[in-house]
């Protein structure tokens, strides 16, 4: 039996292409599964994050039930900064919450002050998790993940969710100096939160920067870029990785993070793109070294079977475009989702749907 660095996934995200692409969906484990909402009675959703067995048995779940080519680790983009000691709930239908909004100079010297070190130490739970997920998995690879820089960013300035990140947006600007430093840091925390699945055996890895489409290009390049390649790149050339956002169609090939400067030391394996740009369009984007992902619309999940088998259809044939394709959705599956409809794709998808 193939291992997990030999699977389809890890094989379509290295570049080779497969006759049918490998599956899985962001947020495939949370609220569409009835058995994730019977698990989650009582247990606050940061605790069921940091209690092993739990996060590794949410992990499995969608892997038993839907039978995708990947397993995401089951936890969420502020664990890393709870791991460091910040003050931090996940208000159910709202999103993560901060007690203390980073807005100031003094602010962000405080935040900053902590060592992105004491992450990998009290990440015990994460790295136990990681390790029981992975045993049983067999050959099915575990995706590890953390939020970017910026989208981190956006919840902590906010001090919880926002539309437009206009408090993070308008750091950038008014106060570069203090924006860097905190991006910088955010970097080392991600980095840290990647690191340790890894180290624990996850088999590659996702940077979430959902909300870099809020950014101008221009910004993006000056204010956001060089800390997401700071997260990622010190993992290029070990397990696979793949950049995600969401509305990033003006800024997709500098979601690449490639390093235009000296020595080019790599790139993202993959970047993911939503349901706005066709795949074909985005393939011919990020150029012949960059699998893509994506895109089904998570919309067109409650059409009728044959108008969503068609659009899923024409996912994979644009994918073709690509020098490899991960089939997945645009972006999360949304809480209301019935989950049989996404057991069906990963059926079709591996050319069982009759
Ligand atoms: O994809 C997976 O199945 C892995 C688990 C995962 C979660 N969050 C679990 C979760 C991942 C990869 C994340 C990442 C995450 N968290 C992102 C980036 C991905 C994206 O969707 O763009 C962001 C922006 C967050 C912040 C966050 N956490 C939000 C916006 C929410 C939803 C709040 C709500 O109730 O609507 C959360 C909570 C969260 N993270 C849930 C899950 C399953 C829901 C919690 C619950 O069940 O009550």
């Amino acid at each position: 039996m193939p291992q997990p660095h030999e699977s389809a996934l890890v094989r379509a995200l290295r570049g080779e292409r497969q006759d049918r692409p490998p599956v899985w969906f962001m947020r495939q484990a949370g609220r569409s599964l009835p058995e994730y909402r019977e698990l989650r009675v009582g247990t606050r959703m940061l605790d069921a994050c940091l209690t092993p067995d739990l996060a590794s048995e949410i992990t499995l779940q969608p892997v038993r039930r839907h039978r995708v080519d990947a397993a995401v680790f089951f936890s969420d983009i502020v664990v890393p900064l709870k791991l460091a000691g910040v003050e931090v709930h996940i208000e159910p239908g709202r999103g993560p919450v901060f007690a203390d909004p980073v807005r100031t100079a003094s602010d962000v010297d405080r935040l900053t002050a902590i060592d992105p070190a004491a992450i990998v130490e009290a990440a015990a739970p994460v790295r136990e998790a990681v390790q029981i997920t992975v045993a049983e998995l067999g050959d099915t690879p575990l995706i590890g993940f953390a939020g970017a820089p910026f989208t981190l960013a956006a919840y902590l300035v906010e001090g919880g969710p926002s539309k437009e990140h206009l408090r993070a947006r308008g750091m950038m600007h008014a106060d570069p100096a203090s924006w860097h430093r905190l991006a910088g840091w955010l970097a080392q925390v991600s980095h840290a939160f990647l690191s340790v699945q890894v180290a624990a055996g996850a088999s590659a890895v996702q940077l979430f920067d959902s909300w870099a489409g809020s950014l101008s290009p221009a910004d993006y390049r000056a204010f956001v870029a060089p800390h997401s390649r700071a997260a990622l790149a010190p993992l290029f050339g070990t397990v696979p990785t793949i950049h995600f956002g969401v509305g990033t169609g003006p800024i997709l090939a500098d979601m690449r993070l490639i390093d235009e400067g000296a020595d080019a030391s790599g790139r993202a394996d993959a970047v993911g793109v939503d349901w706005r740009l066709p795949l074909d369009e985005a393939a011919a984007i990020l150029g012949p070294d960059t699998t893509v992902q994506g895109n089904i619309d998570p919309a067109l999940l409650t059409a009728p079977w044959d108008v969503l088998a068609a659009h899923v259809d024409d996912v994979i044939a644009r994918g073709r475009a690509a020098r490899a394709h991960v089939l997945n959705l645009g972006h999360g599956v949304p809480p209301e989702t019935d989950p049989t409809v996404l057991t069906r794709i990963v059926a079709r998808a591996h050319g069982e749907d009759g």
